[in-house]
């Protein structure tokens, strides 16, 4: 059997430039000229207190919401719309409750006009990855939540994209739970070289899932940490709770 890494098309992962950008929503903005480079391949974890505007980030990342001021660029191109080269997952699943899990996780390779042989092959391919192959018939109703995030993942990954964009995506998730998707998800991506965003407001799963951490707060990014291996997780986490 090929992997998934041999079967899946070379994606390069997306770099974004965040340039003077200021996000809201009429009123006052929520974050006032923020620069930020996101290099291809990384895993930037993005760290705020709920409100701090992390969401409204991952909203302007993913062409959802349109700037004050300011730009997003996505390998040099500015971001004016949703693509399909850029996958979001939410907390809330967003599966179509009809659809068999399968069919949920080929959805993506059926708007690209994927052969149907060849996009079940694949959707199979990814909820083996994930642990689900045997509920590729199942609704989504029949899933607990974290077989539902599993399906979400399996989603994303399936359309090849080239970033994915995920906001707290295991924040309704028991701890238990929660701690095996951050390991599948760590596992998962090492078959994907997609540029990953992770929004979330637990200090401990940015340090443990991002490459750098990105810290907002007040408006603005107030710092990026290193938070690659061999580094001191305790100094870490004194850095970003001073920032938060
Ligand atoms: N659709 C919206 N309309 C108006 N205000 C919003 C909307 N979404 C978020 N906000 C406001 O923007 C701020 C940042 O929200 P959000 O980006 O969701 O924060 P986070 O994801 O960090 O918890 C909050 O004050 C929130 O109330
Ligand atoms: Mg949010």
């Amino acid at each position: 059997m090929t992997t998934l890494a041999e079967r899946a098309p070379a994606v390069r992962g997306l770099a974004f430039d965040v340039e003077g950008l200021s996000l809201g929503y009429g009123r006052a903005p929520v974050l006032r000229e923020l620069d930020l480079a996101i290099r291809p391949g990384e895993v930037l974890a993005v760290a705020g207190l709920s409100g701090s505007g992390k969401s409204t980030l991952l909203r302007a990342l993913a062409g959802l919401l349109a700037p004050v001021a300011g730009r997003v660029l996505a390998d040099g191109v500015e971001v004016a719309a949703t693509s399909a080269d850029r996958a979001m997952i939410f907390q809330d699943d967003g599966l179509l409750p009809w659809r068999t899990v399968r069919r949920n996780v080929e959805l993506p390779l059926a708007l690209r006009k994927t052969p149907r042989a060849v996009r079940r092959a694949a959707a199979l391919a990814w909820l083996d990855r994930v642990g689900l192959a045997r509920s590729a018939d199942l609704l989504p109703r029949e899933l607990s939540g974290g077989m539902r995030q599993r399906v979400q993942l399996a989603r994303a990954l399936a359309g090849a994209p080239r970033a994915v964009l995920m906001d707290e995506p295991f924040g309704a998730l028991d701890a238990q739970t929660r701690a095996e998707m951050q390991r599948l998800l760590l596992d998962v991506l090492r078959d994907t070289r997609a540029t990953v965003v992770f929004v979330t407001h637990d200090v401990d799963e940015a340090l443990l899932l991002g490459d750098r951490v990105a810290v907002i707060g007040d408006g603005a990014v107030r710092t990026v940490i290193e938070a690659g291996e061999g580094a001191d997780r305790a100094d870490l986490r004194a850095r970003v709770l001073k920032e938060l």
